[in-house]
């Protein structure tokens, strides 16, 4: 086999190097004193903090623990988030970006602590963030982040080189940041809360809340889990009560390659500051250094080959950094806010019992761990100083807005366009682990057709709010452009919002 060929399935080397505990459905209705749904870095963080506390914790995940975005992350426990301290002070102050600093100053020191305290050993390490540039359309941009890096005290250097040996014209470094395998940690967090009573159910789906005194959490099989707080951890909030997320957000992708090298990996975490977006670093795999090459990113769904973004970053690791072997290839979605800031709080201020925390901006290590931190402190002390800064019934007004109505006016076309366009043809040449869209009886439908040349037909009206779902070849999963929702070539929800599955159709009817 060609080692330099990219892998043709999709694994996440973090799963793939970890066996996590596995959890029964929920089977009855309980109570419990904090219901969490989704088991994701923000859902077992909490559930590990709360639990440390006395608080009877429950959390269930409609899939397996730590197979979504935290599972398939880059994994930088960094405050270096892109070029944004810059943009926080110039569209709110210097105040509020010196707070969102401390959050995630805050949330790397309590991983920190939490893996010296239980000995956990999870390849974490001290590194140094960069990001560069080789635009000369990007030098003033790094140069304003790092005045804004020095408003803050933040120790940093602005320079022209950096250890990784590319092509730059300018580098911002963030001194003392971290990397580590998230689940190494994660699954510590599982087991000590476990510890403390904490409830784990998997394969349990929540589909909406109820209220009577308390709310109660109603799972799709029909139990409920009645609890005083719920947090919805799923990523894209599984409830919306007219809190409007879908149109407040939108998803992106991104894409990762693990590689070897013929060179030793010399140190450091890195991102640019142009797209397309490259993002470096390592982690150890055996004796070897796995080289993580990031990037890619793109609107989720919008309908073209995705396993050309996984070509665009095995070319990257050929040209630069002499390429031994392609052993890794995963993906991961994210969402971006209003106003970039991601939503952690109560959902809306007359039902202050539902805390949310979603909108992390690819920085979901430190964000995620900031938003368990806060909703924990909002839970047993009442109170936490981020809450006005990260509450998400704020509304920032911010240039950022102008893209949103883009965004929204792409969801409308997404709407239309899906239902009016007109790609009735490849149904006789497709070929086995191809996909394509066709109309029964004038209805939009997908066509997948597997290894074993079965056909997979579904409805492809994405069942969250009716936008239309496009093929991600890369993952084999029918992606909504919208609000994100992914689904199996078989129609099963992988990503909410959407709880529902695609309609199935049956392939016979593709001959009448
Ligand atoms: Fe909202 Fe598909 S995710 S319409």
């Amino acid at each position: 086999m060609d080692k330099s060929q990219i892998p043709s399935e999709s694994t996440s080397f973090w799963r793939d190097t970890l066996s996590l505990p596995k959890f029964r459905p929920l089977d009855t209705s309980i109570k419990t004193d904090v219901g969490i749904v989704g088991g994701g870095i923000v859902g077992i963080t909490a559930a590990y903090l709360l639990s440390k506390q006395n608080i009877k914790v429950t959390l269930i995940d409609a899939d397996e623990l730590l197979n979504g975005t935290t599972g398939h992350t880059t994994a930088k426990i960094t405050a270096q988030h892109g070029l944004i301290y810059d943009e926080l002070i110039r569209h709110m102050d210097i105040e509020n970006a010196g707070l969102y600093l401390k959050a995630a100053d805050e949330a790397k020191q309590l991983i920190e602590e939490i893996i010296k305290t239980h000995h956990i050993d999870c390849n974490y390490k001290k590194e140094d963030a960069f990001i560069y540039t080789n635009s000369d359309k990007w030098l003033d941009n790094l140069e304003n982040e790092y005045n804004a890096y020095r408003q803050l005290n933040i120790n940093s250097t602005l320079s022209e080189t950096m250890p990784l040996d590319i092509p730059v014209k300018s580098v911002l470094q963030m001194k003392d940041q971290a990397q580590f395998h998230p689940l190494k940690y994660l699954l510590t967090l599982i087991e000590e809360s476990c510890n403390q009573d904490a409830a784990y159910y998997e394969h349990t789906t929540a589909i909406d809340i109820e209220y009577n005194k308390y709310p109660s959490i109603v799972t799709k099989e029909g139990h409920r889990i009645t609890c005083k707080y719920v947090i919805c951890a799923t990523h894209f909030p599984f409830y919306d009560r007219d809190s409007y997320y879908f149109a407040r957000m939108y998803a992106e992708r991104a894409y990762v390659l693990g590689i070897q090298s013929r060179k030793p990996y010399p140190g450091g975490m890195y991102i640019n500051a142009e797209t397309p977006t490259r993002s470096i670093r390592s982690t150890k795999w055996g004796g070897s250094d796995l080289w993580l090459i990031g990037g890619e990113n793109h609107k989720t769904g919008q309908g073209k080959s995705t396993l050309h973004h996984y070509k665009a970053l095995q070319q990257f690791a050929e040209q630069n950094f002499e390429m031994k072997s392609c052993d890794y290839r995963w993906s991961a979605q994210d969402l971006t806010t209003l106003d970039k800031l991601p939503y952690i709080g109560p959902i809306k201020k007359s039902e202050d019992a539902v805390l949310v925390a979603t909108g992390f901006r690819k920085w979901g290590m430190t964000n995620g761990t900031v938003a368990a931190k806060i909703i924990s402190s909002q839970i047993v002390e009442q109170h936490s100083d981020y809450t006005a800064l990260f509450t998400p019934t704020r509304f920032q007004a911010d240039p950022s807005i102008r893209k949103f109505a883009q965004t929204n006016m792409d969801v409308a076309k997404h709407m239309i366009q899906g239902k009016l366009d007109n790609t009735e043809n490849q149904l006789n040449q497709l070929a086995p682990d191809q996909a394509t869209v066709t109309r029964i009886n004038g209805n939009r439908t997908g066509v997948y057709k597997d290894k074993e040349n079965q056909l997979h037909v579904v409805d492809t009206t994405c069942t969250h709010l009716g936008c239309e779902v496009e093929w991600n070849s890369g993952e084999r999963s029918w992606d909504c452009p919208c609000h994100g929702s992914r689904f199996s070539y078989t129609g099963e929800v992988i990503e909410g919002p959407a709880n529902k599955s695609l309609k199935q159709i049956d392939p016979a009817k593709l001959n009448k």
